[in-house]
Formats: structure tokens, sequence, C-alpha cells
């Protein structure tokens, strides 16, 4: 049990952290290669750890590959070009479209990688021989890998904020300090700022928000969008669920408690400031009024290259701004009424215990109803709140998976019964 899930101190305090030690984790000798396994690798967080692996394979070595299965030439060429052990999906029924890609890739007599398939399979490869696991996989079924590779004594370079937020008492049962390094691009910032005080010194955390595509809307403005529109985010070229919940701000929300639980510190001190040109990541406030920003071009490769190598830096992992032109940076305050999703997520992850998996999987599940064209722009987070209400204050003690599950079933049922009641109420206009 810790109370700073991700520590950037420890980098300074010699502690080490458990892959780097003689545990599970240290399957990598001094100066050999460092042994990381993907998961999720053919989407985007995936695809560009895949680039930083490439381009550092005297840092990195893929030794396992997870994906669902949908995109299985992707996932046959990776593991070529890396060199995998073991390729695992999460569907059995891609399993010999899976073989015929990798034969197809590797040629004739070439000995093809193991395969794994099923629903566990990328929890086992979590728990696999390697120094990093990279958990880029989307939505709370991230869960389970991460907590497989938490208690195997793998460093955790956690993209899949979901599995944080809804298992929060879980992971942090689990987790030693500083065995998380984070990769979302925020908290990557925070903990580079973090370096530049104590615990103690800190005062406030100030996470950065593009403000999507639709900042400066108000609520009613709003109601009309569609799904084309809210998919075209101005900065980050990302997967479909994470830019329709940058469109909605429920990621900004998700990323506050994300914030909260990795570096333990209370609600009211995390304030979402809207910066339209995504160039500072996100800062920190110190108690004598310094406020730390790590900021650059917009890169993920830049903090999952940090995740990966971590506690050294990747030489060259993102570009560089040009401090020769002149640019500005603009910051305004965040417009609840238009967003309320973040005083929403304020409001779960203070409850604690299932809330926050109640408010991700209810909110999962509008993002599909809303990409359907069920269920109006505006009903994601009104739909997500009245479930949130339905669901009350949990009592958070003793917390197990399977109640995380469970609150999570519920929460999808009862999203989409209240979506569909939506839709069959509302008008034609609406839904369109
Ligand atoms: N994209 C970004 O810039 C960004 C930034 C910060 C944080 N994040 C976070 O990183 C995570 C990934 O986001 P993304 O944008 O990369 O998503 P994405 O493009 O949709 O990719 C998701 C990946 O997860 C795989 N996957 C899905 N279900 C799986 C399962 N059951 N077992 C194994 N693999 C599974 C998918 O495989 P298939 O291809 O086979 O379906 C794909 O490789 C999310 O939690 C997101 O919030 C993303």
């Amino acid at each position: 049990m810790t109370d700073s899930l991700a520590d950037p101190h420890l980098r300074y305090s010699g502690t080490v952290t458990p892959g780097n030690g003689s545990g599970a984790g240290a399957a990598s000798e001094a100066g050999a290669p460092r042994d990381i396994v993907i998961l999720g690798s053919t989407g985007s967080i995936g695809t560009q750890a895949v680039d930083v692996v490439l381009k550092n394979p005297d840092r990195f070595r893929v030794t396992a590959l997870a994906a669902s299965g949908s995109r299985i030439g992707l996932l046959a060429e990776q593991a070529h070009r890396l060199r995998v052990r073991t390729v695992a999906v999460a569907r059995e029924e891609a399993v010999p479209a899976l073989r015929e890609a990798l034969r197809g890739a590797y040629g004739a007599g070439e000995p093809l990688p193991e395969v794994l398939a099923g629903p566990d399979a990328a929890t086992e490869l979590a728990a696999s021989p390697c120094h990093t696991v990279l958990n880029g996989i989307t939505g709370s079924i991230g869960l389970a890998p991460t907590l497989a590779a938490l208690k195997a004594g793998r460093v955790l370079a956690l993209a899949n904020k979901e599995s944080l937020i809804v298992g929060g008492p879980l992971v942090r049962a689990v987790a030693e300090p500083g065995q998380i390094v984070p990769v979302d691009s925020e908290h990557s910032a925070l903990f580079q700022a973090l370096m530049g005080g104590t615990r103690a010194e800190v005062r406030k955390l100030l996470v950065t928000a593009s403000g999507g595509p639709f900042r400066g809307r108000s609520r009613a403005e709003l109601a009309g969008v569609t799904p084309e529109q809210a998919m075209a985010h101005p900065t980050w070229d990302m997967g479909p669920v994470i830019t329709i919940n940058s469109a909605t701000l429920v990621n900004k929300g998700l990323e506050v408690i994300e914030a909260h639980l990795l570096y333990d510190i209370p609600f009211d001190r995390i304030q979402v400031v809207v910066h339209p040109q995504s160039a500072v990541h996100s800062m920190v406030e110190f108690t004598d009024g310094s406020t730390l920003a790590q900021c650059g071009p917009p890169d993920m490769r830049l903090p999952i290259a940090l995740g990966l190598g971590w506690p050294e830096r990747v030489p060259d992992s993102g570009p560089v701004f040009s401090w020769t032109e002149a640019m500005s940076w603009d910051f305004y305050p965040l417009d609840e009424e238009a967003f309320p999703s973040v005083p929403l997520a304020c409001h779960v992850g203070a409850l604690g215990g299932t809330a926050p998996a109640v408010f991700n999987a209810a909110n999962e599940e509008c993002v599909e109803a809303f990409l359907a064209g069920r269920l109006p722009f505006t009903g994601i987070v009104d739909t997500v709140a009245a479930v949130v209400e339905e669901h009350g204050s949990p009592d958070g003690t003793g917390l197990t998976l399977s109640d995380v599950l469970a609150a999570e079933t519920w929460a999808r049922a009862r999203a989409r019964e209240l979506a569909a009641a939506r839709s069959a109420t509302a008008p034609a206009e609406a839904r369109a």
C-alpha cells in the first residue's frame, strides 16, 4: 500500500523500483535492452510505442504483444518486425487469421511466435517475464492486466487510465511506491513537474485541457453536434473512445481522478485549465508561488518513451519548439455549465468505491450510443449523471474486483436503458 502510486522522487532517492531490482521484473541484464510487453499494440498508443522501440533498439526489446484481434495484419507485421516471443489476441475466433497473417509476414520455414488467445490472454502476458509492461488497452477491460503486471512486480507504464479509475483501491492495494509510470501526457507532465519540489511543497495540480473541438460553445450549442464533428479532435490523433471523451471533456474528468489516485492530492487542489494549443501538458503550483510547467509540441511518443525508459530520458523522443519563431499560448477557465463532466468526475472520485467504475462504464455505453446515432451529444453526460445518481453513495470498504465488475455490468445495462428511453422520446433532429 502506498500513498503516491507514481513517484518521480524515487529517481533521486535511490529507491529501487520493482522492475530494476532483483524481483521478477528484472528480466533485462544491465546494459542489455530492456524487455517490454506492449498491451494494445495496434492502437494509437501501441503503434507509437512500437515506433519508439524500433527507433531505440539498443534500449528496448519487445517480448510480447497483445491486441483484441481486429487488426490482424498490423499485429502480425509488428510481431515480425519486433521478433516477439508471444502474440496474444482477446478474440479466439481471430486465431486462424492471425496464424495465416503471421505466416505471410514471416515467410515459409521461419518459426512463428507463440499465440495466446482468449479474454485473459493480455492478463497472462502482463505477468510474463519482462521489465516494463505498457498498458495501452482501451477501457476498463485493462484492469485485470494492470493488476497482474503490478502483482508480478513489473514496472507499469500506464496509458490505460480506466484501470486506475475503476479499480483505484485495488491498484493501491498491490502497487509498490513508484511502480507506476504515467503515460497520459498530462500525468507525465505532472510527474516531471513534481520533481521540482517535495510532496509537502505541492499546493495545486493544474491539469491542462485543449477544450476539445467544441471549446467556447454553450450547452445549447452543443445539443446538435454529430459524431463526425466530435471525432475531429484539434490536436491529438487518438482512438474513438478517448476522442469522444475529449469532446465531452469526460476524458479530463477521468484524468482528474487519475491525478488524484497517482499523486494522492485531494480534488479541491486539482484544477482544470483550458489551453487550446496543448503545448503546456500540465503544471504544478508549489507553496512558494512557483508554478512549473512541462511543455512541448503535442506528441505522445515523448511520454511513451519516458514511461518505457524511466528513470532515464530517451534522447530525441519528441519534437521541440522553435523558440526563434513567435507563438502565443492561451489559458481559460473551464466552462462547467457547458462541460459538466469535470465536476461530475470530481464528485464520483470523492465518493470512491464503485462510483468511478459506474461513471466510466456508463460513459463507455453512452459513447457507443452516440457514435451509433442513438444518443445526442449532451445526452452522453446527462445519462451518465443519471446513472451515477441512481447508484448513490457506495460503501468503499473492502472493495473487490467482482464488486467493480458487478457495478460496471449494472451501470452499462442502466445506461443502455436510459439512452434507449431518451432516443425514443427525443425529436428526430436531436438524434441526427
Ligand atoms: N491515444 C492517445 O493519444 C492517448 C493519450 C493518453 C491516454 N490514452 C489512453 O490509452 C489507452 C489506449 O488508447 P488508444 O487511443 O491507443 O486506443 P485505441 O487506438 O482504440 O487502441 C486500443 C488498443 O487496445 C486493444 N484492445 C482492445 N481490447 C483488448 C483486449 N481485450 N485485450 C487486448 N487488447 C485489447 C486494441 O486492439 P485491436 O486493434 O485489435 O482492436 C488496440 O490495440 C486508453 O486508455 C486511452 O484513454 C490514449
